[in-house]
This record gives structure tokens, C-alpha cells and sequence, in this order.
């Protein structure tokens, strides 16, 4: 078993982590998830870990006085739990400068859109509102924007005339369940290089 440690971030479901749990304890991934956390305290996604007999900790975002409180306590965990990788897997905020600069590189995040469109919240919303015919998800490293560093890996899937954004949400997140996996597996078997903001993919 590899000892590359992943840190999951989350704040909701929980199914994208639910994806990485399978990958990761089906040996698809090369690496083990040490511990997810939640600045959610009812986020089903803690429920997901602890079924798994992964670590779950909670740091409620509401208990601290400022973003700036919650940063510094999570990045305190982070830099105890030192993982390999960091992934974002509905986690509804952005990550701190602080963070990022301390694992630069090593923060990746799905997001349920063809990227540079649709950044954001209710990305799903945003692409039928604005009527494209196709959308999908993104996997990227995440830097200080929205939504904007390097992009890894993409899917795309139709918009159909009939969706609703539960429809068309439902459609991106078997796609999402498909890429994340496959960006965890080829950053922790190194075989991404970065350059400027292009991500290139090592053969073989
Ligand atoms: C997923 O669709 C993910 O791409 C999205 O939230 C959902 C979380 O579902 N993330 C974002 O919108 C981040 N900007 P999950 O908790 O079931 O994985």
C-alpha cells in the first residue's frame, strides 16, 4: 500500500468522495484518504468517511469569528496531517492564500462545469440560464481565483431540452465520479507536469 496521504475537503453529500473512498480502498488510486474534513457539521459526507473507517474532523465554520480564525485552524490541521494532496470535493469555499501557498501545487478541486465557463455557485444553473447545448465537469488545481487555476482533466455531456438543473446536475455527476478519480490517480502517480497553465499528461 502507498503511504501518499489524501486530505478530503467537503461540505455537503458527499458522493464525489464517495468515488475516491472506492478508488482509493479499490487500489485504483495509489494513495490512501488519511482524513476528511468538514467545515459542515451535518454534512452526509462525514457519514460516508466514517462508514470507510476514515478520520473525519468537523471545524465548523460558524464557530469561528472570521474566515481568517477558520484558515489558520485549518491550515494548523493541514500542516500536521501533511498529505500528499489535498482534494476539494464539494467544498463550498474558497481556500485562503496561506493555504494555497503552502501546499501550492497540491490543492485539486471537481467543479460541475466545462471550465473557464460557469465558475462559481450553481454552475449547473448558470449553463442551462445561459442555454449552452453542451456542458460538463472540470477537474483543476486550485489557485487563488474562482475556479481558475490549471485544468487537469474535463468531460463533456450534452444539455437536453427537457433538463431542470437536477436533471442536468445528475447527468455531469456520473462524469464527475469518472474524472476525479482518474486526476487523483495520475497526480499521485506523477505523471502530471504543469506548465504556465497548461497541465500535461505523461504516456505510459
Ligand atoms: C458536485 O457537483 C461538485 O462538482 C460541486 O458540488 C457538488 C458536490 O457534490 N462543487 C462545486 O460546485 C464547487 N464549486 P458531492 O458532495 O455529492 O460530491
Amino acid at each position: 500500500m502507498s503511504d501518499k496521504k489524501i486530505v478530503v475537503l467537503v461540505s455537503g453529500r458527499g458522493t464525489n468522495l464517495q468515488a475516491l473512498i472506492e478508488a482509493t480502498q479499490g487500489g485504483y488510486i495509489p494513495g490512501e484518504i488519511s482524513l476528511v474534513i468538514s467545515d459542515n457539521p451535518q454534512a452526509l459526507a462525514l457519514e460516508q468517511a466514517r462508514k470507510a473507517s476514515i478520520s473525519t474532523l468537523v471545524l465548523d465554520y460558524n464557530i469561528f469569528p472570521h474566515k481568517r480564525a477558520y484558515e489558520d485552524a485549518l491550515l494548523q490541521v493541514l500542516e500536521k496531517e501533511n498529505p500528499h494532496l489535498i482534494c476539494l470535493a464539494g467544498y463550498m469555499r474558497i481556500v485562503g492564500k496561506k493555504i494555497i501557498a503552502r501546499f501550492q501545487g497540491r490543492i485539486m478541486n471537481i467543479h460541475p462545469s466545462l471550465l473557464p465557463a460557469f465558475p462559481g455557485l450553481e454552475a449547473q444553473k448558470q449553463a442551462l440560464d445561459y442555454g449552452v447545448k453542451v456542458s460538463g465537469c472540470t477537474v483543476h488545481l486550485v489557485d487563488e481565483g474562482m475556479d481558475t487555476g490549471p485544468i487537469i482533466l474535463q468531460a463533456s455531456c450534452p444539455v437536453e431540452d427537457e433538463d431542470t438543473v437536477e436533471s442536468l446536475s445528475e447527468r455531469i455527476l456520473r462524469y464527475e465520479h469518472q474524472i476525479y478519480p482518474q486526476a487523483v490517480k495520475l497526480f499521485l502517480e506523477d505523471k502530471l507536469s504543469v506548465v504556465g497553465r497548461r497541465v500535461f499528461i505523461k504516456k505510459g
